[in-house]
């Protein structure tokens, strides 16, 4: 995987500041310009946990050459950042604060907190359930959105999360909304964790499987549904690399890009 840069939390908007104080036309002038020029174009990718959109949107965005952002890691990295400093996740300011207050960097596929290296501490199942939380804390969403909407401006970015083609980026270029079943979801999840050396009974990893994928579906913000215009797409009896050939040559098409040699072919 190839190393590409994210730092959201960095990024100031200097084509912004240095707009104020332009009337209405000449901004809205500039912005067309700009747009033309940079050509910006924004990929979503939402679904339910464990469905296999991350895997998908790196490999998506590795082969259109795209940025990739991490969206869940965004929350993740504000639950972590909680727990660590022993914050109560039902107190919604507090949760809100540390959120308002943190520098998120990405660096490649590592996640900083404030400059920390959090890649690993961010994945545990204890940081997941506590992400699934904060996520459902308005003010949190609100910065967060800020943030990912930051990171993408004048980048071609594919962006994986729950609310990327719905709230986030409503004007995306392409969409699409990744699933698979519950019990595949949990098979590669226990998988996951094995690996890790974090052996939980699988039972249990369904359990927290469907219980996050209702918390994140009923929540009054942002719950996850499907976007109206989004292609969905059911990875559950396919390998990744099948999963990607298919939405790369969907986004080539949608974005008029030219098509490109098959991952098979690369290899
Ligand atoms: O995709 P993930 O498992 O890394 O996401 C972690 C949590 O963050 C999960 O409970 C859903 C939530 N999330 C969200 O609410 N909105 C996003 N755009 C991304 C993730």
């Amino acid at each position: 995987m190839t190393g590409r840069f994210f730092r959201p939390g960095r990024w100031t908007s200097h084509d912004l500041n240095d707009r104020r104080g332009y009337t209405a036309w000449r901004l809205s002038l500039q912005f067309e310009t700009r747009r033309m020029i940079s050509a910006e174009m924004i990929i979503t990718i939402d679904g339910p946990a464990g469905a296999g959109k991350s895997t998908a949107a790196r490999g998506l965005a590795e082969r259109l050459g795209f940025e990739f952002l991490d969206t869940g890691a965004m929350y993740r990295t504000v639950a972590w950042a909680c727990l660590e400093r022993g914050i109560d996740l039902s107190d919604s300011e507090a949760v809100a604060k540390v959120a308002q207050g943190l520098t998120l960097t990405f660096e490649g596929e590592s996640v900083f907190c404030d400059g920390q290296n959090v890649t690993s501490q961010i994945r545990t199942a204890q940081s997941s359930e506590a992400a699934s939380i904060v996520a459902a804390v308005p003010a949190v969403r609100h910065e967060m959105v800020r943030l990912q909407r930051e990171a993408a401006a004048n980048r071609n970015v594919v962006s994986e999360g729950r609310d990327q083609g719905t709230i986030v980026f409503p004007d995306a270029d392409c969409k699409f909304f990744v699933t698979a079943d519950p019990k595949e979801r949990a098979v590669r999840r226990h998988a996951e964790l094995v690996a890790k050396g974090e052996d939980e009974p699988f039972d249990d990893v369904l359990r927290q499987i469907i219980d996050r994928d209702e918390r994140d579906r009923t929540r009054e913000v942002a719950p996850l549904i499907v976007p109206e215009d989004a292609l969905e797409v059911d990875t559950s009896s396919k390998t990744p690399a099948e999963v990607i050939v298919d939405l790369e040559a969907t986004a080539r098409q949608k974005l008029g890009l030219a098509s490109s040699t098959s991952l098979f072919e690369q290899a």
